[in-house]
């Protein structure tokens, strides 16, 4: 498919998930590093307690084509993540409108901090929306359990 027959206009941005599009987001995730082996049960309860929700479908086939999500306290923090552009569609600009429809959501436009983390060869791609490394010295510390 070229660029020119997937076109962002064309999208629609999705607040809230059907059955067929958490199966789809299962398989997306299925496709990325970090997000690899979550299983149905467990995206289920993620998309009913997660914050704001952004799903890209393509109309045409009720395809899901894009996701991200964010947490927030509504004032002082919001954190985004799970950024991701289907496959067959990057390089469309989609990661982009993606980015701006996050940004610029209202949940989330005026918190003071909007932070998320990613490997250093993603950093240029986040440097384009504002984003900078917080600060010298500042570790992202983590907890696991299972
Ligand atoms: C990162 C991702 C969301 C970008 O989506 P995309 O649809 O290909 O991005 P776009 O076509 O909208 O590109 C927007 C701009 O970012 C640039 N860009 C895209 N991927 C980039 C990357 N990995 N590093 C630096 N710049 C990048 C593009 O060149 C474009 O720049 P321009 O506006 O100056 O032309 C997509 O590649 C993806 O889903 N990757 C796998 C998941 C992932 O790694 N997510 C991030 C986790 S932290």
């Amino acid at each position: 498919m070229s660029n020119l027959s997937r076109d962002t206009n064309k999208l629609e941005l999705h607040r809230s998930l059907t059955p067929s599009h958490i199966d789809q987001l299962v398989a997306l995730f299925q496709t990325e590093w970090w997000t690899k082996g979550r299983i149905k049960a467990d995206v289920e309860k993620l998309v009913q307690s997660s914050g704001p929700l952004f799903a890209f479908i393509d109309p045409h086939n009720d395809e899901l084509v894009a996701f991200a999500r964010a947490m927030t306290d509504g004032v002082y923090k919001a954190m985004i993540f799970d950024i991701i552009v289907k496959e067959t569609w990057r390089g469309t600009g989609l990661g982009g409108v993606l980015m701006n429809t996050v940004l610029n959501d209202p949940a989330l436009v005026d918190i003071k901090h909007r932070e998320l983390y990613c490997l250093d060869d993603m950093v240029p791609f986040y440097e384009k929306w504002g984003f900078a490394t917080a600060a010298a010295g500042l570790n992202f510390m983590r907890k696991s359990e299972g």
